[in-house]
């Protein structure tokens, strides 16, 4: 699997986020936080932003929907944002496989979100009908965060649990990743990661975004 760096905007100056976006050249997608004040303990942006977004923007979105009744809205998302990754929490999803199967029909690449203490096992059997797997290493809700250690050996089993599967699916690691914990991800088998405050306060976010990929290459096992 290649390594993707895809640089969160949630801590950025948000009056002027296509100034933001063209910082980081390098990105290999963007991260974009939507949050509804029930399923997180926040509120960030919603479709009209998103759909503005991509008017300024040719890189990869993916969109990491902390919202609830993702059944619903997922799909609406999927229809209406022009992202390429739409993400669902499985803990706002009462039907995660008929959500993902949706998501799929409508064009995107379907990916679902686990909080740090959700276990992957109980989903092994449907994984096969994602295209990525993301792994929250902090709370959904807040940028700027600690990285959460007690997630490391959830990756590793969540690549065993693929492997296993024979489909090639990403794992992506979303919360206070940082030249100091990115390594140990990619270790444990991540591919595609998020970082929102190390990358934007950095002096220099684009040459932080090649940092942060050089590391994450050589630990990669490369399951
Ligand atoms: C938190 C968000 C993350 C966050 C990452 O709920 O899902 O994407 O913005 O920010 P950092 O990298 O600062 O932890
Ligand atoms: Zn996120």
């Amino acid at each position: 699997m290649e390594i993707r760096i895809t640089p969160s905007i949630l801590t950025v100056d948000f009056a002027d986020l296509a100034a933001e976006m063209r910082r980081v050249p390098g990105a290999d997608g963007f991260h974009l936080d939507v949050m509804d004040n029930h399923f997180v303990p926040n509120l960030t942006f919603g479709l009209p932003v998103v759909r503005c977004l991509r008017q300024v923007s040719a890189q990869p979105f993916d969109l990491h929907l902390m919202i609830e009744d993702a059944d619903r809205w997922a799909p609406i998302y999927a229809a209406e944002s022009g992202a390429e990754t739409v993400t669902f929490h499985v803990e706002a999803s009462k039907a995660p496989i008929r959500l993902a199967r949706e998501l799929r029909r409508l064009g995107v690449r379907a990916a679902m979100g686990l909080k740090p203490a959700t276990p992957i096992e109980p989903y092994a059997d449907m994984i096969t009908e994602l295209d990525q797997i993301l792994l929250m290493s902090v709370e959904p809700g807040f940028g700027g965060q600690k990285f959460l250690d007690v997630v490391v050996p959830k990756i590793r089993r969540t690549r065993e649990i693929i492997r296993g599967s024979g489909a090639q699916i990403a794992i992506q690691i979303d919360g206070g990743i940082s030249v100091e914990t990115i390594g140990r991800c990619a270790e444990a088998g991540a591919d595609v990661f998020v970082a929102g405050s190390a990358v934007y306060s950095a002096a220099d976010p684009d040459a932080m975004v090649t940092e942060l990929r050089k590391l994450a290459a050589a630990a990669y096992c490369g399951m």
